[in-house]
């Protein structure tokens, strides 16, 4: 991994519920990363906040040398971020961590995305879809208010499926019982999760049913982002409970690694 970079922001633009889609020019990180890595990104002028903020790579054009991230402002730092305009730089670190593992068997990959957790399986979608690999894509949200960018999805010849907790688009409930009803026992190559930790945990127990292996793309509040601090240990499972770093080891784990009731 090279040092902090300095990128120019192309675009930023309001997608409506505090979401926001940033698209920089970063041709290095654009070449170099792959699926489920993250930039960890400085948001303020000076020293305060202090640490960076890690945001998962949502698109890498590595035609156009540029990386897009899609994210919500939640805090402070996302608050600053959103307020960046075309031509202004950001200080980057990045891609960080490991991304999604290529499929260990032939069939059609499973994506199962929660809220804002469609960011990084947007880049996994494309990518495997180029390798010319079948996907599922799964995108779940309380409303249709808060699903984003699968347009980019219909655009590449990928249908979504679609579920809403109020059932305003798709099926009606969470996006976890629409996986129980596509995936079937031993018929998909890999189960790709991103979203809120209880998601993912009905998602590790359904991969686990079908005989399916699962991957699932963890979040921790991150400190140096690079493996040096251990700020973001998630308990994994082995003899006895040990620890791994989302930012190093992770932020994508097997699923069957993650020590879901340590957790
Ligand atoms: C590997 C990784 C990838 C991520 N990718 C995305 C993404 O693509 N889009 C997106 O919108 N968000 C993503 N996040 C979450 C994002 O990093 C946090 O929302 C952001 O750091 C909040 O910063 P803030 O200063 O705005 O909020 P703060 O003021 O720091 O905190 C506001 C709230 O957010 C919580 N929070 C802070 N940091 C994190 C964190 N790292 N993970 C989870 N909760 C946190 C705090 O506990 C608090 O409740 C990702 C997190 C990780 C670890
Ligand atoms: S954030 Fe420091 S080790 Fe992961």
């Amino acid at each position: 991994m090279a040092g902090p970079i300095k990128v120019p922001v192309v675009s930023q633009q309001a997608l409506g519920g505090q979401v926001y889609h940033l698209v920089l020019a970063a041709p290095e990180v654009a070449a170099a990363a792959v699926p489920g890595q993250f930039l960890h990104l400085r948001v303020g002028e000076g020293h305060d906040p202090l640490l960076r903020r890690p945001l998962s790579i949502c698109e890498a054009d590595r035609e156009e040398g540029t990386v897009a991230l899609l994210y919500q402002v939640r805090g402070r730092g996302t608050a600053w971020l959103a307020g960046r305009r075309a031509g202004e730089r950001l200080d980057v670190l990045g891609p960080l961590g490991r991304g999604f593992p290529a499929p260990p068997r032939d069939g059609p990959c499973f994506l199962v995305g929660g809220g804002l957790g469609v960011a990084p399986l947007l880049f996994l979608a494309t990518a495997l879809h180029r390798g010319g690999i079948p996907v599922v894509f799964l995108a779940g949200a309380e409303s249709a208010a808060g699903l984003y960018r699968l347009s980019t999805l219909t655009a590449r010849g990928i249908a979504p499926a679609v579920a809403t907790v109020d059932g305003s688009a798709g099926y009606r409930g969470p996006v976890t019982e629409l996986l129980a009803r596509y995936l079937r026992p031993q018929a998909a190559a890999a189960l790709y999760a991103c979203g809120p930790r209880e998601m993912l945990r009905e998602v590790a127990r359904l991969g686990a049913r079908a005989e399916t292996p699962t991957f699932v793309s963890l979040e921790e509040v991150m400190a140096c982002g690079t493996g040096l601090c251990r700020g973001c240990a998630v308990p994994v499972r082995g003899g006895r409970t040990r620890y791994e770093r989302v930012c190093a080891e992770g932020p994508v784990f097997p699923a069957e690694r993650v020590a879901w009731d340590a957790l």
